[in-house]
């Protein structure tokens, strides 16, 4: 047996925002956030939806596609920077919303990398033996951190969420190899100051480049793979510029990439357990197909997941 993911959901809002709305509010255009990131439009939360509400409509999601109720999970892990409240924690709301009675609940921070973080904790769980199901959720309402007079931050961001249950698999499918990262010394690169997100775009565009495609490479070679073996990489998706050179690194076609960054921006810890849902939905990704997860954040943090998909 193995630590897998058993099943996968996701939910963004239906509001679109596309760039041409941006112009009227931002000095920016279509075609300089095009051609930077690679964004064409974003989903944007209702004021009467916040993170847990979008956790919940993920986690029913997944929880169907691994045929489990709310009373089959042993523990809820919430990747979040942006929680209803600070306590009680997102995980907690979603406890109780989902009659989870017996699972243990806990919101953890790793900014962009969350859910990454979020699934190899979790999987340590499952190879231990000591929980058989466990809902990772990766939620964010951006939207209200972000200053939507800064140009530079409010044209990259979107809200959505993700969740996966991680539970056992058998031996030939599930997670082969994983690497987690932490740079503190860049934590003034990209910071919530007060309110709102601040960032310096160049020095997190330096970091993510050089880390994304090394990390990937580290987890296939860590599982005794190669990268031509990689059916499907699934970035964090912040930016086009930033997945090509991962996608370029391991040599992957562009269409074993998802690219889920143009219809929602950068959802955070949201960003690859939406991708993932989506690859899995529209066949993408399919059973027994070697799949690289692969994300970095604030922090800084990085982290990336070597999987043969499948129960
Ligand atoms: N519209 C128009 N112009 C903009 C703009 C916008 N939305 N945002 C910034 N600019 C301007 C800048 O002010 C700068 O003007 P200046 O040269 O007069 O000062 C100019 O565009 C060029 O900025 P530059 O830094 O060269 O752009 P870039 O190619 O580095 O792209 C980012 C900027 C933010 C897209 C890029 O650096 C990036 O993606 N960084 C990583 C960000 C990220 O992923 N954050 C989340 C991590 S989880």
């Amino acid at each position: 047996m193995r630590a897998g993911i058993i099943g996968a959901g996701h939910y963004v809002p239906d509001k679109i925002v596309t760039n041409a709305d941006l112009e009227k509010i931002v000095d920016t255009n279509d075609e300089w956030i095009r051609t930077r990131t690679g964004i064409e439009e974003r989903r944007i939360a209702e004021d009467t939806m916040d993170t847990s509400d979008m956790a919940y409509e993920a986690a029913i999601r997944a929880m169907e596609a691994a045929n489990i109720t709310g009373a089959d999970i042993d523990l809820i892990l919430v990747a979040t920077v942006t929680p209803d409240t600070p306590f009680p924690t997102v995980s907690c709301m979603l406890q109780d919303r989902l009659g989870a009675t017996k699972a243990a609940a806990m919101d953890l921070s790793a900014a962009c990398a969350g859910f990454m973080y979020g699934v190899v904790t979790a999987k340590q769980f499952i190879d231990t033996a000591v929980y058989k199901n466990i809902l990772v959720v990766g939620a964010e309402k951006l939207s209200k951190i972000t200053d939507w007079t800064d140009r530079n931050t409010c044209v990259l961001f979107g809200d959505g969420a993700g969740a996966v249950v991680v539970g056992e698999v058998s031996d030939d499918k599930g997670i082969l190899s994983f690497e987690l990262g932490a740079d503190g010394s860049g934590g003034k690169h990209l910071y919530q100051d007060k309110d709102f997100i601040s960032m310096n775009g160049r020095e997190v565009f330096k970091f993510a480049v050089r880390q994304m495609p090394e990390s990937s490479l580290h987890v296939v070679e860590k599982a005794g793979y190669t990268k031509e073996d990689v059916d499907y990489l699934i970035p964090h998706q912040a930016n086009i510029r930033i997945m090509e050179a991962a996608r370029n690194k391991l040599g992957i076609p562009v269409e074993k990439m998802a690219t889920s960054v143009k219809r929602f921006g950068n959802t955070s810890s949201a960003s690859i357990p939406i991708a993932l849902s989506e690859a899995v939905q529209n066949g993408d990704v399919k059973d027994g197909n070697l799949i690289v997860l692969v994300g970095f954040g604030g922090g800084l943090t990085w982290g990336a997941i070597a999987m043969k998909w499948g129960r």
